[in-house]
């Protein structure tokens, strides 16, 4: 039987497709659900159009009360009863009661070589802090944001011109590689670190 993997996005969702299209043939995991906190998000169109049940959770109603958010959230993950969570592009930040709930369970993508540049903006603080390349990486999500262990990294390097735009076309390529190799290894159980160039 395959293992479960349930994917939540906020927008565009190319890493959520890269996954999705990696769990097919004799990968041992399939796409049980995409979520979105964005209820139009463009995402939630391509995983149906993927044949994937999706669902929304729209965090607007919910105002400051992340802890309510979080708990509607977990509901409705108990239903699929996910192996593994993948956050890819979702763009809410978790209460310690989710983090805790999700423990060893979840991933994240985040588009800077960590520990270097949690949180927003990461090509643009990497260009101004005059780093000579800069990446991705795939970690484990505790309750420090964007802080849990490492699992994966791809690197580039940062050219002379570049512009947040053009570091983040070279790096998105690269998260669509790094996501999937870095799930089929951690939902085996192998932790080790997955790196790319
Ligand atoms: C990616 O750069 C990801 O690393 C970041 O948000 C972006 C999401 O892009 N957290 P997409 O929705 O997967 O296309």
């Amino acid at each position: 039987m395959s293992l479960r993997v349930a994917i939540l996005i906020s927008g565009g969702g190319s890493n959520m497709v890269s996954l999705v299209e990696d769990m097919q043939g004799d990968h041992p995991a399939r796409p049980v659900l995409v979520l979105s906190n964005n209820p139009s998000a463009a995402g939630l169109t391509k995983a149906a159009n993927l044949g994937i049940d999706v669902a929304s959770l729209d965090h607007r109603p919910f105002g400051k009360d992340r802890l309510a958010f979080d708990t509607a959230l977990t509901e409705i993950l108990e239903r699929v009863a996910p192996d593994v969570i993948c956050l890819a592009g979702f763009m809410r930040i978790f209460t310690p009661e989710f983090t805790a709930r999700w423990n060893g369970k979840m991933l994240n993508i985040h588009p800077s070589l960590l520990p270097k540049y949690k949180g927003l903006h990461t090509h643009a603080r990497a260009i101004e802090s005059g780093d000579s390349e800069a990446g991705c990486s795939v970690h484990e999500v505790t309750a420090e944001l964007d802080g849990g262990p490492i699992l994966g990294q791809a690197r580039v390097p940062i050219l002379p011109n570049d512009t947040t735009e053009t570091l983040a076309a070279r790096i998105l390529p690269l998260e669509h590689r790094l996501y999937p190799a870095v799930l089929r290894k951690f939902i085996m159980g192998d932790h080790h670190r997955v790196d790319l160039t």
